[in-house]
């Protein structure tokens, strides 16, 4: 397994036991695509795909007649020599000139794979997981080069690819775009998947097709955005859950992203994915470097569900870093929906209490605790305690949780200053915004210039006081605005291209920092909701808040669709109060707590203000998720019928032992007169015998051919009397 180099037909042969890559190199020197996909024979040669352009409109050299990249599967295209696609990467020279043509030169092999400066990429824990590639090219007239990397990973089908642009001559370069990849598939009959919604509807999946023209996602908030997410399926026309070809592509990157997908008219797919150029210009000096932001390939022959367990398995235990990483999560109560801002010690030690009295292991103290922080017109900036509220600091309120035998957690919004703060009072021209125009407002905040070392020190330096003051094992990191007015006040306007992707860097160097001071905090990442929930956070917060949106059934829908690109262990889900904040709706609390045992687990509710019966199924719940939560978290996710396709939805996990599974069916709206569906579970030991919530004999291809009533007769449970009613399966190995 690993990288075979073809010396003398110049081929690259990346494998493992699931996936081939194959790279060449093209008549004119150029890097090129030869497959990707199944796992082929390495010592296979692979033909280059068609390169000969038939009629005279397609472009060639002089040199060679028979070649015209117009055809050829490249791996990082340029624009404007032949090459009629969406390239890859555009660099504008002193002279005016965007015409690049990159070249060959010379590659690396080795074991292991390295980081990326400043940004999130995926690790080995010890260099036999992977092996890396570096090819270096170069363009001689222009002072270019670009190193593409590739690692491939032992046991996983997955490849990641990044490049470094760096300026070797002594005239400037402006990088214009610089994606993180390029993709040339030989056919464009593929269905593209994407993960896209709004504030408290976070990734519903949608599909699109992609034999014509060109299909694209975006995000240009800043961030990677609720709207659409930075993770992409590209799958053959008849694949679905358990059968057929599927690729996925994650860019590990949180701020503006695109992904396009363009079908020529030859029946040819580009894909290309990375940092959107919209905006974007990064000038090098003589000797200096860009790196782009690691884009991930996973691959699966046999379904999506497959995909998203490698991919799951894969981001787990290769992008999360945490004393957390695959360990069942803290069962949290957060005061937020209880009490919004309108709080003071004494109630919040009360919602404490009851909370401990059920069970729970950490406490969480939402927005609201620092500054002037009494609505959402003033505080953010001003990282030190609001002493009306808190007399006892956060430190005396840290203490007396922790006394109660609960961990103690706490939420900040780092990014964001409120003109009423003592912050921006001290410093205006710490905010993003254009020279002598108004600032668009979000929420009544603006944002920090996070591409100001400066600004990110002096929040780093209030938020290590806080921290270091008190007892803190858990911090929610918000973000509750996009940007707007992309400006850094006081720098260089050919340095202002650079403002976007600086402002990335300088989050990611806050989160770099507290980790580094701070390495027993579990982070949990948000942005009003899921709106940077991406590759790029997991890096640093293992788990994001998911949505605003705790209603039950919605959550059914925007935890399903997360769970196609990310792992049930990152999706921060919470039994919230009932009649729903958003929605209006009334669930009950069981079938609330149905659908968040699906993710990390908690409340966000006052558990003095539910009835005593509730109380009783709330204290079960908890320790019903302390004994299963490592099955919930990190247990094989199966997606059994979808809430997009049918009124009733259901998955399951299994233990990797195959011992415990939980199946979770929901349905939507009360149906009159149904007949008894059964439902076909999966992922079990088809020669073990396993009980259904604790009674019968089952073999397990039973329960997987044949399947489990999804109603029961007698109408003693799922009964379907109403609306949005769940039902959760314990299904154990006798
Ligand atoms: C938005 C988050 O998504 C909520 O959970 C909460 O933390 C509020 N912000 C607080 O302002």
């Amino acid at each position: 397994m690993g990288i075979i180099f073809h010396e003398e037909e110049k081929q690259f042969h990346l494998y493992n036991d699931d996936i081939s890559y194959v790279i060449g190199i093209c008549p004119d020197g150029e890097v090129g695509h030869l497959y990707y996909g199944k796992r082929i024979h390495e010592r296979q040669i692979v033909k280059a795909y068609q390169t000969r352009g038939v009629r005279a409109l397609c472009c060639n050299r002089k040199e060679d007649e028979n070649y015209t990249k117009e055809m050829a599967q490249l791996e990082y295209p340029a624009f404007g020599n032949g090459d009629f696609r969406t390239p890859a990467y555009e660099i504008l020279q002193e002279n005016g000139s965007r015409v690049t043509d990159l070249v060959y030169v010379s590659h690396r092999i080795y074991a292991g794979k390295k980081g990326i400066p400043g940004l999130p990429a995926s690790y080995v824990e010890k260099d036999s997981d992977a092996t890396t590639l570096e090819i270096v090219c170069e363009d001689a007239v222009a002072g270019i080069r670009v190193t593409l990397f590739y690692t491939i990973w032992e046991q996983r089908p997955v490849v990641c690819r990044h490049a470094r642009v760096e300026n070797m001559g002594k005239e400037m370069l402006d990088v214009r775009r610089a994606l993180s990849l390029c993709l040339d598939l030989p056919d464009a009959e593929y269905t593209w998947m994407q993960f896209q919604g709004a504030w408290a509807r976070e990734r519903y999946p949608m599909e699109r097709d992609l034999s014509a023209g060109i299909t694209e996602i975006e995000s240009m908030r800043g961030h990677s955005s609720a709207n659409v997410n930075p993770f992409v399926i590209i799958k053959r026309k008849d694949t679905n859950e358990t059968q057929g070809e599927a690729m996925g592509f994650h860019l590990v990157y949180s701020g503006n992203f695109v992904a396009r997908a363009q079908a020529d008219t030859y029946g040819k797919l580009r894909f290309v994915m990375g940092i959107h150029p919209q905006w974007f210009s990064w000038n090098l000096a003589a000797g200096e470097a860009f790196d782009t932001p690691e884009a991930i390939l996973s691959y699966s022959a046999s379904g999506l569900n497959n995909l998203s367990q490698s991919i799951h398995g894969f981001l787990n235990d290769h992008m999360v870093r945490s004393p957390y990483k695959n360990k069942p999560r803290p069962i949290l109560l957060n005061n937020w929906e209880a009490t919004e801002m309108n709080f003071d010690e004494e109630k919040i030690l009360n919602i404490a209490r009851k909370g401990k009295e059920a069970g729970v292991e950490l406490f969480v103290l939402d927005d609201g605790w620092f500054g002037a922080r009494n609505d959402d017109y003033a505080g953010l900036g001003d990282w030190f305690v609001n002493a009306n509220k808190l007399p006892n600091g956060i430190y005396g309120l840290s203490k007396k949780i922790n006394d109660m035998g609960l961990q103690f957690g706490l939420w900040i919004e780092p990014e964001m200053v409120n003109e009423d703060s003592e912050l921006y009072r001290a410093h205006p021209d710490w905010v993003l915004g254009a020279p002598n125009r108004p600032r668009t407002l979000g929420r009544h905040q603006m944002v920090l210039d996070y591409s100001k070392p400066e600004v990110v020190d002096c929040i780093y330096k209030q938020l290590y006081d806080v921290i270091s003051n008190a007892s803190i094992h858990y911090i929610k990191w918000d973000m509750n605005r996009s940007i707007t007015e992309c400006y850094s006040l006081g720098v260089a306007p050919e340095e202002q291209g650079k403002v976007y992707h600086k402002y990335i860097l300088g989050v990611y160097s806050l989160y770099e920092r507290l980790m580094k001071a701070f390495p027993q905090i579990l982070f949990e990442s948000c942005a009003s909701g899921g709106a940077r929930f991406d590759a790029g956070m997991l890096y640093y917060a293992p788990q994001a808040w998911c949505s605003d949106d705790t209603d039950g059934h919605e959550r059914v829908k925007i935890q399903y669709g997360t769970s196609y690109g990310y792992p049930i262990a990152s999706i921060g889900a919470h039994v919230s109060a009932a009649p729903n904040q958003q929605t209006g709706r009334f669930i009950t609390i069981g079938d609330r707590a149905n659908i968040a045992c699906f993710g990390t687990f908690g409340y966000e509710l006052d558990l003095n203000e539910i009835s005593d019966e509730e109380f009783a199924e709330v204290q079960k719940q908890i320790q019903f998720m302390k004994e299963y939560r490592e099955v919930f978290q990190y247990g094989k996710l199966y997606r059994l019928q979808s809430p997009f396709a049918k009124d009733t939805a259901a998955w399951m996990v299994v233990s990797q032992d195959q011992a415990t599974a939980l199946v979770g069916l929901y349905r939507g709206c009360k149906i009159p007169n149904v007949g008894i569906e059964l439902l076909r579970l999966q992922g079990l030991d088809a020669d073990a015998v396993y009980t259904v919530d604790g009674s019968g004999e089952f073999y397990g291809d039973y329960l997987m051919a044949s399947g489990i009533p999804t109603i029961d007769v007698s109408g003693d449970w799922f009964h379907g009397n109403e609306d949005f009613s769940t039902k959760l399966f314990v299904i154990r190995k006798k």
